[in-house]
């Protein structure tokens, strides 16, 4: 696995039309490299990395607010089915307020948007 990636394409996975998607293939470079059984992603948006490890046979709890989950708030391990927590966590938060999610991408919904964050800080 490489720390700087790069692909010509994002491939099949997740929905390109999801405003702020990432590539599936970031999330097979850290699933062929660090082979986890269980993974979960706390802003999985159109659920790329689920589709990604639903091919590759791993274990996946998605989460995102759209979803009812708020990491602002809720306990991320208190989502996850199995006793022990996921070999890997990942997320892909907003790019603070260049794409505002609640209210655009999806109906509003109760919860800390962070891509309403008044500041970075
Ligand atoms: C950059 S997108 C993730 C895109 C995803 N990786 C994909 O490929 O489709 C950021 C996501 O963070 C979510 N989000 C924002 N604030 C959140 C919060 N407090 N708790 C959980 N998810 C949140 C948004 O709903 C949005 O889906």
């Amino acid at each position: 696995m490489k720390s700087v990636m790069s692909f010509p394409e994002r491939g099949k996975w997740g929905d390109s039309r999801w405003r702020g998607n990432c590539s599936g293939h970031v999330i097979r470079e850290l699933v062929e490299h660090f082979r986890p059984q269980t993974f979960v992603d706390a802003c999985e948006g159109s659920g790329t990395s689920g589709d990604v490890c639903r091919e590759l046979g791993v274990q996946y709890v998605g989460l995102d607010l759209h979803k009812g989950n708020d990491f602002t708030r809720d306990f991320v391990l208190a989502a996850l089915p199995w006793e022990q927590g996921a070999d890997v966590a990942f997320s892909h938060p907003p790019y603070h307020s260049m794409i505002q999610y609640s209210g655009n991408v999806y109906p509003v919904v109760d919860g800390n948007d962070t891509s309403k964050c008044a500041d970075i800080d």
